[in-house]
């Protein structure tokens, strides 16, 4: 007996209907993929790309981590990086935080978590950056900055990989950006910090 029975009806289900609609949905996209978006989320169940910006599959490629984090030693992510840059040639990276991330939440806080207090230190190290930002807000005001500088921080990291330094020497049209999510309203928020090939190459002159 196949386990988790429900989730293979649902899949069946899926398919159908996309196929009814589209016939050639599936056969055309199993040739090759064309998304022009790399999304760098966090894992959260309640954050998922494709659905927020209702996309179909093919649209998206997609990284995801507890705290959405962008860290220069992570393979892991430096290799979707390079590949959806280099190969794919996305022309949009978008970093996309939420409020009440329970990843931003555990750095706020003194509580020990075991292995994954390592991978927080990046966001406790966000919040050590800017401390002086925090002072004298309530602790909720200040989880919510947290995810909005958390973003911004990454969005720098993204900017500043040798991957997306290599694109906009080479005068590829690519463009970083901060986003951040509402789960209580299901609505997204541009932080306004999109960084293009065009803003680099105007700072430089
Ligand atoms: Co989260």
């Amino acid at each position: 007996m196949k386990s988790l029975k429900y989730l293979f009806d649902n899949n069946l289900a899926w398919a159908t209907t996309i196929k009814e609609k589209d016939p050639e949905f599936f056969s055309q996209l199993s040739k090759q993929q064309t998304p022009e978006y790399l999304w760098i989320g966090c894992s959260d169940s309640r954050v998922p790309p494709n659905q927020l910006v209702n996309l179909p599959p093919g649209e998206i490629f997609v990284h995801r981590n507890i705290a959405n984090i962008v860290v220069h030693t992570d393979l892991n992510c430096l290799s979707v990086i390079q590949y959806a840059v280099e190969v794919l040639k996305v022309k949009n990276i978008i970093v996309c935080g939420h409020y009440g991330c329970g990843g931003i939440k555990a750095a706020l806080e003194e509580q020990e978590h075991g292995l994954i207090d390592n991978w927080l230190r990046h966001v406790k190290d966000v919040h050590r950056f800017n401390a002086e930002r925090f002072e004298g807000l309530t602790h909720d005001e200040k989880l919510d900055l947290l995810c909005e500088i958390n973003v911004k921080e990454q969005a720098t990291n993204i900017c500043n990989t040798t991957i997306v330094q290599n694109a906009w020497k080479q005068g590829c049209e690519l463009s970083v950006h901060g986003w951040i999510y509402n789960l209580e309203n299901g609505i997204l928020k541009d932080l306004d910090t999109c960084v293009t090939s065009s803003d680099v190459n105007r700072r430089k002159t």
